[in-house]
């Protein structure tokens, strides 16, 4: 059983966040490094702990719609809908960010997020995490919190606080312990950059809130492959991405590698393979998100020359989950 972390760990959390040094959190979805989002020289310590490039932008979290107003150029009605039904909870919001430049005419003194968080984008992702002590924790520290999920780039997102101990160990100066993520995968990450020249939300990366959710509130959304078209590509499909380091295959109908041991994620359909040690995985598409990458984890943990996953349908409740499987494929 975890320690869940207590009041008096997330108050020094929220001292060493102000003192420009990484905590580990949990949040709804996955565990996030997080650090001071007004901080360039914290934030640049989260791209190196991670080994992560800097063309990848960070999510800045805060706890409350105000938060997010005064990060922002503008604040579009689009955003209040969604913010008013889906935050907290697991919806980032890449907006236009507000610019040094654009304050010199105000009097109000704004805080502005620097260029390093948003890889010199001139927008920025926006998210208010579920999570009590997320929550209580940006509170606590009194800033917004720039945090990428808390493995090293490429590896698989944690779940748990050990899975962060596992990946980054002492390079993180705090761990704060909220037992496993209840929704398992990262955010939906939906752009409203142009939307106020009538152009549709773009989906960038599909995730906790599905597109079905997002299309009752606003109507039909764009995906990023149909926008992209060659274009420059958005930062947010990194195609290799959350992949165990053991190979992972996607299985069709149980058929598996004839050669070596492996693990099989059964979903539907029983291995071809009688001697393969089979995890049977959640058959709902939520509980299945939530328990994907634990298993994969623990996959990845046992030594085995391979993993392969029973496909699960492509029904839209599943495109967060196949877009997850899809890349860390290695034949995805
Ligand atoms: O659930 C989550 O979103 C977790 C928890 C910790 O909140 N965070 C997470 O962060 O998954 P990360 O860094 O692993 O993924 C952030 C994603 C990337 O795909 C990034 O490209 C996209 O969000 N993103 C962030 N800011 C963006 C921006 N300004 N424009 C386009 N994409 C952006
Ligand atoms: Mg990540």
């Amino acid at each position: 059983m975890f320690q869940p972390a207590h009041p008096g760990e997330i108050e020094h959390a929220a001292r060493l966040l102000r003192a420009g040094r990484l905590v580990a959190f949990p949040t709804e979805t996955v565990y996030g490094l997080g650090a001071n989002a007004l901080d360039a020289e914290a934030v640049a310590r989260i791209y190196t702990v991670k080994r992560r490039p800097a063309t990848s932008p960070l999510i800045v979290h805060v706890a409350s719609i105000e938060m997010a107003e005064s990060l922002v150029a503008h604040w579009p009605a689009i955003a209040d809908r969604l913010a008013q039904k889906f935050w907290p909870g697991p919806l980032t919001l890449v907006l236009e960010k507000q610019l040094e430049k654009q304050l010199e005419k105000q009097l109000e003194k704004q805080p502005v997020i620097p260029d390093i968080v948003t890889a010199n984008l001139p927008t920025v992702g926006l998210r208010m995490p579920a999570h009590p002590i997320a929550l209580t924790l940006i509170r606590a520290a009194h800033i917004p919190l720039a945090a990428p999920s808390a493995n090293r780039f490429t590896e698989l997102s944690p779940t748990t606080a050990e899975h962060v101990r596992r990946s980054l160990g002492s390079d993180v100066d705090l761990i704060l312990d909220g037992g496993p993520c209840k929704v398992g995968i990262e955010s939906t990450v939906l752009s409203l950059v142009g939307t106020l020249a009538e152009s549709r939300p773009i989906l960038l990366r599909p995730g906790g809130i599905s597109r079905t959710e997002l299309e009752a509130i606003v109507g039909p959304v764009a995906s990023a492959q149909e926008v992209q078209a060659g274009a420059h590509p958005s930062p947010g499909l990194h195609p290799r991405h959350y992949s165990p380091r053991t190979t992972l295959y996607l299985a069709k109908n149980g058929k598996l590698p004839d050669q070596g041991q492996g693990i099989y994620l059964q979903h539907a359909s029983p291995p071809k393979r009688p001697d393969i040690k089979t995890i049977q995985m959640p058959t709902a598409a939520a509980d299945y998100a939530a328990a994907l990458y634990e298993k994969l984890h623990e996959a990845d943990t046992a030594n085995v020359d391979w993993i392969a996953v029973d496909l699960p349908p492509t029904a839209p409740e599943w495109e967060a989950v196949q877009d997850r499987l899809r890349r860390a494929a290695s034949n995805g």
